[in-house]
């Protein structure tokens, strides 16, 4: 694991851990006496460490987790709520706007993979930037919970409507109302998160995920994900024409000159089969 003083200052703070291995950005949620609760300091500290790691080279994937037994137990209710009560309207809404920033405006359109770690508690607003990152994994014996009806508010932030993207009406207005608490297996069965596994495993699952996205060309990865998000809230006509342009865009941007290769692999070096695996990027 590459720590700080190995040549390149290593971004982060006094609630923000980032570590590096192998490629991978390891993004902790660092408060673990609060559960990680998320205070305007970690909101500002991520947002810097997210802006920071785009153009790290020493990140190819980045995974975001939790320091101790939580993810983060929400929003932190002194310091981002009732501390905050008291600022003026234009001190609250920079707050609030830098949280919006790291939590989804800039995951949900990293250029690079993003996999949510949800290694314990996880409830309010951390599920925000759970359903931003691109893929998740959790541990079974994680806690999930929308509790905030249970103390006379709502899911706001943005949490209702990260929600309503990512599970299904059924179970999305069941747990919103009733607050219920549910496990990563749970998580899982509803695609809230890709898969649980025992907490044991959770760390050597993530880097194994994490290491399948290393291998595909990066670029061709940004698009396709970028695409995903995208495309979503269009129109099919104009979806197509947006994907068309991507993958053209694509073409002129991947350095690896990934889809020439693969054709060629194919059709003349008959060395590549797509059912069979991925074609060779060193060729
Ligand atoms: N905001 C502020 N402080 C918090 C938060 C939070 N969301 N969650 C935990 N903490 C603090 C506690 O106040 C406590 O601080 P203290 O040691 O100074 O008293 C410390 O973290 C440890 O918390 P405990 O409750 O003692 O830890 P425990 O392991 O017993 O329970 C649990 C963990 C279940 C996560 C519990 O802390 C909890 O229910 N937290 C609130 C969860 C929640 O409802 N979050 C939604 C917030 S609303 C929103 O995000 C929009």
């Amino acid at each position: 694991m590459t720590r700080p003083g190995d040549n390149q200052a290593v971004p982060g703070g006094k609630t923000v851990l980032v570590e590096f291995e192998d490629k991978i950005a390891w993004v902790t949620m660092n408060r673990p006496d609060k559960r990680n609760a998320i205070s305007p300091t970690l909101a500002a500290e991520m947002l810097a460490v997210v802006d920071a790691l785009e153009i790290d080279e020493r990140c190819g994937v980045l995974v975001l987790t939790g320091a101790g037994d939580a993810f983060s137990a929400g929003m932190d209710l002194k310091e981002y709520f009732r501390e905050t009560d008291g600022l003026s309207v234009e001190a609250r809404a920079k707050i609030f706007r830098t949280n919006a920033q790291w939590q989804w405006r800039r995951l949900m359109a990293y250029p690079k993979p993003t996999i949510a770690m949800v290694n314990g508690w996880c409830f309010g607003g951390a599920f925000t930037p759970l359903i931003a990152c691109d893929l998740a994994v959790a541990a079974e014996e994680a806690t999930f919970g929308l509790s905030e009806i249970n103390w006379g508010i709502i899911p706001a932030g943005i949490v209702t409507k990260a929600v309503s993207a990512a599970v299904n009406q059924r179970d999305a207005l069941y747990y919103i109302m009733t607050g219920e608490t549910f496990d990563g297996s749970r998580a899982a069965q509803m695609g809230l998160v890709n898969e649980a596994v025992p907490r044991a495993e959770l760390r050597r699952r993530t880097v194994k995920l994490a290491r399948t996205l290393l291998e595909k060309n990066p670029a061709a990865l940004r698009a396709a994900k970028l695409a995903y998000r995208k495309v979503r809230d269009m129109s099919w006509d104009d979806a197509e024409d947006y994907l068309f342009a991507k993958m053209d865009q694509l073409r002129l941007l991947d350095p690896e000159k990934g889809r020439d290769k693969g054709m060629s692999q194919f059709l003349d070096d008959k060395s590549y089969r797509p059912g069979l695996g991925g074609y060779r990027r060193d060729r």
